[in-house]
């Protein structure tokens, strides 16, 4: 590619080739501005689930993290379901190793666990479990879980506990968990709220429970787009990954969305999801490179707890 191409002939480029490709762009939320201005849609992990199974594109381009796009392949085994880096990973999916978790569930087979597996993994690990879920869907997904077997969810223990008491569900926790949420503090969103006393505080579940107790809800990150629209509130200080804020000026002109902490602290921007450049969608759209690939017996095994979960959102 010319190296002296700028953002605008990019944009036209990738343009171009999405429609000599029958492709679709899908976005995440965290993405940087430039990308999601680009993307067909742009949404959070369960929303981007629904619409990689409605879509008719022979190519989905997933502008996300490498779990999203291989949610997307498992769920369109006959499309080609390219990425712009295939280096973009999650320190969640990182932190259960299908390996760890296949040998926990033998050492533990007396107990007969229903296993509920944050979006957050790999398909390895979604292959050994009973049901998906996201942090759009997760208390529907276990107040829908079976009574006479003990959950364990994998691998985010802190959208784990928030379901848990949400649900009043007992259940033990996988220890994971995302190093971007949990780097907010009490303190530094407290710091924020002394700075604005009437700001409404909305926060991701991934958060851990000191910062969850500090929020006026807690929810998805699409979700935040409805909780920012219809709160009382001029401020609100948003407590998620730093490019949320993006989507959120989009959606909701008008109020004063404090991207909390994350002014301060660079460590809030998620360094995955920040790998995905204009540049990199346009050379995997030429390139249809990388590309996902999934063993049969995998994606299979893997594609039935994603099914469960899409079914029980509807
Ligand atoms: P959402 O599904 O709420 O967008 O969350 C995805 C994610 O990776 C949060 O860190
Ligand atoms: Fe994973 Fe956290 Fe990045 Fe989301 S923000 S993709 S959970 S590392």
């Amino acid at each position: 590619m010319n190296a002296t191409l700028t953002s605008t002939d990019l944009r036209a480029d990738i343009l171009a080739l999405k429609k000599e490709r029958n492709a679709v762009i899908l976005a995440h939320n965290y993405q940087n501005a430039e990308i999601q201005e680009i993307a067909d849609y742009v949404g959070d992990s369960l929303g981007l689930s629904f619409r990689a199974q409605e879509t008719e594109a022979d190519v989905i381009a997933f502008c996300g993290v490498h779990f999203m796009a291989e949610t997307a392949k498992i769920i369109n085994p006959e499309k080609t379901v390219v990425l712009p880096d295939a280096n973009a990973g999650c320190s969640l999916e990182d932190s259960c190793p299908a390996e760890d978790l296949g040998a926990f569930l033998k050492e533990n087979a007396e107990k007969n666990y229903y296993v509920v597996t944050y979006i957050n993994s790999s398909a390895a690990v979604k292959a050994l479990s009973d049901v998906i879920c996201t942090s759009g869907n997760a208390v529907r997904i276990v107040e829908a879980a079976p009574t006479d077997r003990p959950i364990l969810f994998v691998p985010d223990q802190n959208l784990g506990s928030w379901v848990s008491q949400q649900t009043g569900r007992e259940m033990e926790f996988w220890n994971g968990n995302c190093y971007v949420h949990v780097e907010f503090t009490r303190e530094s969103i407290q710091k924020i709220k002394d700075e604005y006393p009437d700001a409404a505080v909305v926060a991701h579940p991934e958060c851990t429970t000191a910062v969850r107790l500090l929020a006026d809800e807690v929810c998805s990150t699409e979700r935040m787009i409805d909780f920012c629209r219809n709160s009382p509130s001029e401020n609100i200080i948003v407590v998620t990954e730093a490019n949320m804020l993006h989507r959120l000026r989009r959606d909701v002109p008008g109020k004063n969305l404090i991207a909390g902490p994350t002014d301060r602290c660079a460590c809030a921007e998620c360094r995955y999801m920040k790998m995905n450049t204009l540049e990199k969608l346009y050379l995997c759209l030429r390139d249809l490179s990388p590309a996902v690939e999934l063993d049969d017996a995998m994606r299979e095994a893997a594609k039935a707890p994603i099914m469960r979960m899409l079914e029980l959102s509807k």
